[in-house]
C-alpha cells in the first residue's frame, strides 16, 4: 500500500486484526477545508453498562483462576493500597492496568466486559481506529480525552485490539508519521501514569509490545485457544437452549472436530448453521443430520481461517503468523 510520497509497510500481524490497520497519521492539511475543520471536533466518550458476564465465559482452569485472581484484586485494591501502606512501595499501583493477549476470538473483549461488570463498573471501549487520528498531535489530545472521560464517569477504560497503540510499529514510514505515533505513545504512558482507575487491554500480539507498556502494566493474562473440552463447553454454552433441536447434537463430536478454532470461529459456525437449519426439514432430521450441518459449518469456518490472506500460517503452537506479508 501505498499513498503519494508516503509508503505504509504493512505489518505482518495485520492480517491477524479484526479489522484493517489505518496507515499512521499523515501532517495536518493547511487551510479551511472541511478535513480541518473536523480535526477541532473532539473524541466524545461515553460509558456504557458491560454486555457479557463471567458465567457465559469459557476458560480452562488455569486461566480461570488467573480471571478470578484479577477479579479480587479490585475488591482487596484499596485495602492494600491504602491501609496495608502497599502504595508506599508501589506508588504506581494506585491504578489497576492489565493486558489479556492470546489469538483472535478467544474470548478477550467478552472477559474485560464481563470484569467491568463483575466491579459493577460502566465501560468505555477505545478502539484505536477512534483515536487515531490523520492530523498530528490529535492522537494524543484523543487519548488524553479518553482517561479524562473515564475518570469523570468512574468507568473501566479500556483500550480493546491495543496493538496498534502499544506495539513496536515503527519501521520504513516518513519522518512525521513516525514521530506522530512516538508522541501518542509518550501520551498513553504518561496518561496511564497518571490514573488513578482501571485500564484494560486487549491485544493479539502481546509479543510486539513496547517494553516501556509490559513494564507498566503489571497483569498479563494470556487466553488461549480453547482444547477440545473447552470447545465442547463453549458449543453447549453459545447454542441458546431456546434452539428447538439443541438436545440433539453431539457437542463432543462437534469439540473432536474442530481443533484450533477460537471461541469466535465456532460461534460464527454455530450461527450459519442454526440459520441453515431454519430453513431445512429439521423436525424430521436425526441427530447425526443435525450435528453434520454444524461440523461442516465448522470446517467452512476453518477453512476460511486458512486461506483468507494465503500467506497466513497456523504454526505448531497455534499462533499465526505470515510470510512474506509485506506487499
Ligand atoms: N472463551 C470463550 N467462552 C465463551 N464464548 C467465547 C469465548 N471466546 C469467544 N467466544 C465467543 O466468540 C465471540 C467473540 O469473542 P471475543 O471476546 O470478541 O474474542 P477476542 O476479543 O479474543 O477476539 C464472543 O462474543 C463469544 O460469543
Ligand atoms: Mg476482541
Amino acid at each position: 500500500m501505498s499513498g503519494k510520497g508516503y509508503t505504509w509497510v504493512q505489518p505482518k500481524e495485520a492480517l491477524d486484526a479484526k479489522r484493517p490497520l489505518a496507515p499512521p497519521p499523515l501532517p495536518a492539511p493547511k487551510g479551511e477545508s472541511p478535513e480541518a475543520r473536523e480535526k477541532e471536533k473532539p473524541v466524545v466518550f461515553t460509558a456504557r453498562e458491560p454486555l457479557y458476564s463471567l458465567k457465559n465465559l469459557v476458560l480452562d482452569a488455569a486461566t480461570a483462576l488467573r480471571v478470578e485472581s484479577l477479579k479480587n484484586r479490585f475488591r482487596t485494591h484499596d485495602i492494600v493500597y491504602g491501609e496495608w501502606g502497599l502504595g508506599e512501595i508501589d506508588p504506581s499501583g494506585k491504578h489497576i492496568a492489565f493486558n489479556l493477549y492470546g489469538p483472535p476470538g478467544t474470548g478477550k473483549t467478552m472477559c474485560v466486559e464481563a470484569l467491568a461488570r463483575e466491579w459493577g463498573r460502566k465501560l468505555i471501549d477505545v478502539s484505536y481506529a477512534e483515536i487515531e487520528s490523520k492530523y498530528v498531535g490529535e492522537t494524543g489530545k484523543n487519548i488524553v480525552a479518553a482517561f479524562k472521560a473515564a475518570k469523570e464517569q468512574d468507568a473501566v477504560l479500556f483500550f480493546d485490539e491495543a496493538d496498534s497503540i502499544l506495539g513496536q510499529r515503527m519501521t520504513s514510514v516518513t519522518q512525521a508519521a513516525d514521530q506522530a505515533v512516538n508522541v501518542a505513545r509518550a501520551v498513553m504512558l504518561k496518561q496511564l501514569d497518571a490514573f488513578d482507575g482501571i485500564v484494560a487491554f486487549a491485544t493479539n500480539l502481546a509479543r510486539n509490545f513496547d517494553n516501556a507498556f509490559v513494564r507498566r502494566i503489571p497483569i498479563h493474562i494470556e487466553i488461549p485457544l480453547p482444547d477440545e473440552a473447552g470447545r465442547k463447553r463453549i458449543l453447549e454454552t453459545i447454542v441458546p437452549d431456546k434452539v428447538p433441536f439443541k438436545a440433539k447434537l453431539d457437542f463432543a463430536a462437534l469439540a473432536a472436530q474442530t481443533p484450533g478454532l477460537s471461541g469466535g470461529d465456532l460461534k460464527n459456525a454455530v450461527v450459519n448453521a442454526i440459520s441453515d437449519l431454519a430453513v431445512q426439514p429439521w423436525q424430521t432430521m436425526d441427530a447425526a443430520a443435525l450435528t453434520a450441518v454444524f461440523a461442516r459449518q465448522a470446517e467452512a469456518t476453518a477453512s476460511a481461517k486458512r486461506n483468507v490472506g494465503r500467506n497466513v500460517v497456523v504454526t505448531s503452537d497455534e499462533t499465526i503468523s505470515l510470510e512474506g506479508a509485506n506487499d
